[in-house]
């Protein structure tokens, strides 16, 4: 094709550095294997695997989709709605190429996805496009995340969703079922299959706010 028919990039967002890449997919690691062997886990495995006696192995279950990043505006190379306005905002192209410090606070596991929730700043939420929450009343920046794993057969944008499930429950006054204090933080039953880690300590990710193309 053309090149200005490629103008647009599949996405935008802030891409971590690759040492930080190394800590979280640890930490996500280690919260899977921990959260494999709780019995409040245990109890809910049928949410999993269909049936309550099987066993499931979390590391092996999610499958890791590539270069950890927190997307922004998915543009799909310009047929996205709103991609073309999104990357003739000011600050997006102001701030091309800039360093940013992302701050991770929660970790999440659904059936489907695991993520970590990223908490915005008002410079960041600069950079977030309006209508990322789509028809939620949840606020702007609710939905960014960094997928770090999907189940078989999933699509990484299926990661956001789940956050905002869990978001939209939590908004609507469910406290869900405390279910442990582990090192990491408090984690939280959701019903479903949908669990979230309230991290004690929010991990600082260093990231470039840039594009990819594919
Ligand atoms: P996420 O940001 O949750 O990881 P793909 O490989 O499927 O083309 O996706 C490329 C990236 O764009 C992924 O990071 C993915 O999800 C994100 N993404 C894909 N589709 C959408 C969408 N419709 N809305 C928002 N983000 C999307």
């Amino acid at each position: 094709a053309p090149l200005e028919e490629v103008d647009l990039p599949l996405f935008f967002g802030w891409f971590l550095l690759s040492s930080v890449q190394e800590k979280v997919r640890c930490t996500s690691m280690d919260f899977l294997k921990t959260l494999d062997t709780l019995e409040a886990f245990k109890k809910h495995l049928a949410d999993f695997t269909g049936k309550a006696e099987k066993e499931v192995d979390l590391e092996q279950y999610f499958k890791p989709k590539g270069a950890l990043h927190c997307t922004t505006k998915f543009c799909n190379y310009g047929k996205a709605e709103g991609a073309k306005e999104y990357a003739e905002n000011p600050a997006v192209k102001a701030l091309y190429g800039s360093a940013f410090e992302l701050s991770l606070t929660a970790l999440f596991v659904t059936p489907r996805t695991v993520g970590a929730r990223v908490s915005l700043t008002d410079e960041q939420l600069q950079l977030w496009p309006a209508d990322a929450e789509q028809s939620s009343s949840l606020p702007p920046g609710s939905r960014a995340h960094i997928t770090l794993g999907c189940a078989e057969g999933v699509e990484p944008v299926q990661t956001g969703l789940d956050l905002l499930d869990i978001l939209a429950l939590q908004q609507d006054g469910q406290q869900g079922e405390p279910a442990e204090e582990m090192e990491l933080g408090s984690l939280t039953y959701y019903g479903e299959g949908r669990w979230l880690l309230s991290l004690r300590e929010p991990i600082g990710a260093p990231a470039c706010f840039s594009s990819f193309y594919g």
